[in-house]
């Protein structure tokens, strides 16, 4: 049987500056070994990105509980040519965490209605995402050309704060701006900031405060996905650092903590063990029912998107909202 061959595109339409080659596997080592010695143990959840973790969060967005896709879906689909209309001039498009870039492209066809071309520039830390996900816009788009990074939020803000561009409209899809804690969403927006200029803009996606039922199923999908999504941190630390974890000896736990308004994400040891990490020479002691806490996902009220706007050189300008008022799309003008 012949197999289908990837359509062959220009190089001139797509190139990857890869930030992570230099040692891929030194800062997974060194974030993990700091996780496991500290107190509770914590992994950083930029590190559920492998390849396989992408590809289950992809499977996370399927599911009927996990309504944060198709809210911002929802929105993209009903507002996207009023958002692109208010930023003005030939924009540049960038996109922090841009993953399977599904819903980038209601926003890459928008801007394509007002203008005859466009350079889309992607970070993820995950290289595989971004190269399928550029492959496939490609092919779709051929008023379209890619210039991706692949690397750490920071590490590509660097990057683009080296170069300059046109009226650039960057966008946070997806509520990624749930993960950091507050002075992290700080720290981030205000290194967003340096690379736009006043009059640019930002499309933050954000997750909105609602009853605890709807948020906590989101996260507890009865087909277990969310679950191998958290648990596949472990499989990622015995595939890439020689680790031990029986995955059989953990188990998903998430809830919502009211006062803090996050989702609370952690991977819980049942049983007393004993787990060894080869490349890091490292055994690590779990007591039954100990956590590792993977994520934190926080919840946003209008107000609170305001003032972070407010505090970090932007301004708030639209909010968009789904049909069932549960997720924003903000757009906030550089100031
Ligand atoms: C929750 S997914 C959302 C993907 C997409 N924006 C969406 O809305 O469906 C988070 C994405 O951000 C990327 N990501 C997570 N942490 C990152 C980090 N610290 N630096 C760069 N990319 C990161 C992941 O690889 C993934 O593609």
């Amino acid at each position: 049987m012949l197999e289908a061959q990837p359509a062959q595109i220009a190089e001139d339409k797509f190139s990857i500056h890869n930030l992570v080659t230099r040692e891929p596997r030194a800062g997974l080592a060194e974030d993990v070994r700091r996780g496991l010695a500290t107190k509770p143990k914590r992994f950083l959840p930029k590190y559920f990105y492998d390849e396989l973790g992408s590809q289950l969060f992809e499977a996370i967005c399927l599911l009927p509980e996990y309504y944060l896709t198709r809210a911002e879906n929802d929105i993209l689909t009903r507002y996207a040519d009023d958002i692109v209309a208010e930023v003005h001039g030939e924009i540049t498009l960038i996109e922090m965490g841009s993953g399977s870039a599904s819903k980038t492209r209601l926003i890459i066809e928008a801007l394509l209605r007002k203008q005859p071309d466009l350079l889309f520039i992607p970070v993820d830390i995950s290289a595989s995402a971004l190269d399928s996900s550029s492959r496939i816009l490609l092919q779709s788009y051929p008023q379209l050309s890619i210039e991706a990074y692949a690397g750490d939020y920071f590490a590509g803000l660097a990057e683009l704060e080296k170069t300059t561009r046109a009226r650039t409209l960057a966008l946070f899809l997806g509520s990624n701006i749930s993960n950091f804690d507050p002075d992290e969403a700080l720290k981030f927006l205000r290194a967003l900031r340096q690379v736009l200029h006043a009059g640019d803009a930002l499309l933050l996606g954000a997750d909105l405060k609602k009853d605890r039922a709807t948020l906590e199923a989101a996260y507890n999908d009865a087909l277990g996905v969310t679950a191998a999504f958290n648990l596949n941190v472990l499989a990622r630390i015995n595939r890439e650092l020689g680790g031990s974890f029986d995955l059989r000896g953990f188990q998903h736990h998430a809830f919502y903590n009211e006062e803090l308004g996050r989702v609370e994400i952690y991977i819980e040891s049942t049983r007393d063990q004993t787990v060894s990490i080869g490349q890091l020479e490292m055994e690590v002691q779990f007591g039954k029912g100990e956590q590792i806490h993977t994520e934190n996902s926080y919840k946003y009220a209008l107000s609170d998107i305001a003032n972070l706007a407010a505090e970090t050189g932007f301004r708030r300008a639209s909010t968009w909202l789904d049909s069932d008022e549960r997720f924003s799309s903000n757009l906030l003008l550089a100031v």
